[in-house]
């Protein structure tokens, strides 16, 4: 089933914020089961919005670490966002209705695999500083967090920091860097995401869209699972 068209006023128009980069190519086939298609090609158009096959959804297409950010504040009605990113962010005023299963992987902590021994406090290097924050004070470890925002790997090479977090999906960047996973922080996955807001005021709108994108997930499970047997 797609969803069915409903008359609507532009008050009741839906946007949704899509994360850009490895995130986007996943969600278009995702959003075209769902019945929902851009009206030109996103990734020819240097424009941020776009229209769709339905009058009243809009697609915006926005840096990953922007969507919660958007849907936190209202100025999208629903977003496609990593479970990492949501985590980061702290996904406040938000739902999470839906897991897309798509980018899977995991959020680890990861170190050479043969380490120099610690010199004074443990420094660790990662983009997401408030996960690292929030994980390391589970374990009851005080250490330096030092923010960097791409190729954590290099960090522990270099001596900037004796562990990083990071993304883990084939381990072959570990790997290439003479390292190694180490602790699992949280599975990671995309997700939609509603503003609570929207949800409320928006909600004949916004609830064939989620159920059509559920319908649609589902399938794709289907077929994942014949193409493997
Ligand atoms: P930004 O452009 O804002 O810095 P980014 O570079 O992290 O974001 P992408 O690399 O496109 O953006 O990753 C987007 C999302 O894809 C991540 O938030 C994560 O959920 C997922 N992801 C990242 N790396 C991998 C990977 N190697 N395998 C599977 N999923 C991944
Ligand atoms: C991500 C992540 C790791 C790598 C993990 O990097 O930050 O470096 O993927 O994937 P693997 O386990 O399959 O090797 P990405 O390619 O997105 O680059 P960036 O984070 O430096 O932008």
């Amino acid at each position: 089933m797609t969803m069915t068209m409903t008359q609507t006023t532009a008050s009741q128009s839906i946007t949704i914020a899509l994360s850009k980069g490895r995130i986007l190519k996943e969600t278009l086939p995702l959003l075209e089961q769902a019945g929902i298609v851009p009206a030109e090609d996103i990734f020819s158009s240097r424009k941020l919005i776009f229209d769709t096959n339905h009058q009243h959804i809009k697609l915006l297409v926005i840096r990953a670490t922007d969507v919660p950010t958007y849907v936190e504040y209202g100025a999208a009605d629903m977003g496609v966002s990593g479970k990492d990113v949501l985590l980061e962010h702290g996904a406040r005023d938000m739902y999470e209705p839906l897991d897309l299963n798509i980018a899977r992987c995991r959020l680890m902590t990861a170190g050479l695999v043969d380490p120099k021994p610690v010199q004074g406090r443990i420094k660790v290097a990662s983009k997401f500083v408030n996960i690292t924050k929030r994980y390391f004070a589970s374990q009851g470890q005080q250490v330096d967090i030092i923010k960097l925002y791409g190729a954590m790997e290099l960090a522990p090479i270099m001596g900037l920091a004796d562990y990083i977090v990071d993304i883990v999906d084939t381990g072959n960047t570990l790997i290439a860097n003479g390292m190694q996973p180490l602790d699992m922080i949280a599975p990671i996955s995309t997700r939609l995401v509603v503003s609570k807001a929207a949800m409320k005021m928006k909600h004949a709108q916004i609830q064939p869209i989620i159920d059509s994108l559920s319908e649609a997930v589902e399938r794709a499970k289907i077929a994942a699972a014949e193409v493997i047997s």
